[in-house]
C-alpha cells in the first residue's frame, strides 16, 4: 500500500461498531489534514494538545465526582477517584516530552500559525485552576468542622492515618502533581523557545514562574512546617551528631 492509501486507513469508514461508539470519524477529523499541515511536527503538536484538553475534560469531571462523594461521606470512592485524577496528572506532565521531539525551528514554523493564542485559553486549564477552592471548601467541611478536628490534629497529635488523613493527602498530591506539570511546561518552553522568550501575548515567559510557585493548599504545607517547628522546639532545632555505633 502505498502513503495515501495508508492515511485513508487510519481515517476508517466510520461505519463499524467501534467507530460508531467512539466517534472515530469526528475524532480523528479534528486534526488538520496532511496537505494542510506546515510540517509533519504539527500533527504532533495538535495532538498533544488535544489529547491533554481531553485528560483534563476527564480530570475536571472526575474533581466533580469527589466533592459529591467527600460530602455524601464516601472517603474511599472518594480515594480512588483521586488515584485517577493523579494518574491524568502524570500522564499529562509525561505527554510533553513528546513535543521535546520537535526541533526549536520546526515550532517556530508552527508557532507562526497560532495567532495570540496561549495555553491559558485552555477551557480545561482554566476549569482546573478554579476547582481547588470548592475541593478546599468541602474537605474543610467534611473532615475538619464536621469531625470537630483541625489539621495539626489529624496531621500530628490525633494522628491515625484515617479518611481526614488520606483525603487531605490526596488534595497535596494534586498540588504537587499540578505542579510538576508546570514545571515540565516550563522546561518544554525553555527547550522550544528559550528562556528569555516572550509569549504570543507579548509577555515575558517568566510570567509562568508565577504560577510554578502556586499552591491551591497552602493550609496542607504550612501544617507541615508548623509540625517540624513544634517538634523542633521539643526535641531540639540543632541537634547533637550522631555517635558512631559501637559493638559492646
Ligand atoms: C512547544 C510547546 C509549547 C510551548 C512553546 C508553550 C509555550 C507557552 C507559553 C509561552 C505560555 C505563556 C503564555 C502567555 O503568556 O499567556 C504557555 C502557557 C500555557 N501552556 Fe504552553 N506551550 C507549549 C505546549 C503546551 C502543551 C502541550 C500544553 C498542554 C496542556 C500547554 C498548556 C499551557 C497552559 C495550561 C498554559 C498556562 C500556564 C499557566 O498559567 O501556568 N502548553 N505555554
Amino acid at each position: 500500500m502505498n502513503r495515501k492509501e495508508y492515511l485513508e486507513m487510519m481515517r476508517g469508514a466510520g461505519k463499524l461498531d467501534y467507530e460508531i461508539y467512539l466517534n472515530t470519524e469526528r475524532l480523528l477529523a479534528c486534526q488538520k489534514e496532511p496537505k494542510d499541515l506546515c510540517n509533519p511536527d504539527e500533527l504532533q503538536f495538535m495532538i498533544v494538545h488535544q489529547v491533554e484538553e481531553l485528560w483534563m475534560k476527564l480530570m475536571g469531571t472526575t474533581l466533580l465526582d469527589i466533592d459529591d462523594e467527600m460530602r455524601a461521606g464516601r472517603t474511599l470512592k472518594a480515594l480512588t477517584l483521586f488515584r485517577r485524577v493523579h494518574l491524568c496528572q502524570e500522564m499529562m506532565s509525561t505527554q510533553l516530552a513528546l513535543l521535546e521531539t520537535m526541533s526549536p525551528k520546526d515550532y517556530q514554523e508552527i508557532r507562526l500559525l497560532l495567532g495570540n493564542g496561549s495555553g491559558q485559553e485552555s477551557p480545561g486549564f482554566r476549569v482546573l485552576l478554579k476547582m481547588p477552592k470548592d475541593l478546599w471548601q468541602t474537605f474543610v467541611d467534611i473532615y475538619l468542622e464536621g469531625g470537630k478536628r483541625t489539621l495539626e490534629q489529624v496531621y500530628d497529635s490525633e494522628y491515625s492515618h484515617d479518611g481526614a488523613y488520606m483525603v487531605a493527602e490526596a488534595l497535596a498530591e494534586f498540588d504537587e502533581q499540578f505542579q510538576k506539570f508546570r514545571n515540565a511546561h516550563m522546561q518544554l518552553i525553555y527547550r522550544s523557545i528559550g528562556v528569555a522568550a516572550n509569549s504570543l501575548k507579548g509577555r515575558p515567559v517568566e510570567i509562568l514562574d508565577a504560577g510554578v510557585r502556586q499552591k491551591f493548599f497552602p493550609d496542607l504545607w504550612s501544617a507541615r512546617a508548623e509540625m517540624t517547628d513544634r517538634w523542633g522546639a521539643s526535641h531540639g532545632v540543632k541537634r547533637d551528631k550522631l555517635e558512631p555505633k559501637t559493638d559492646a
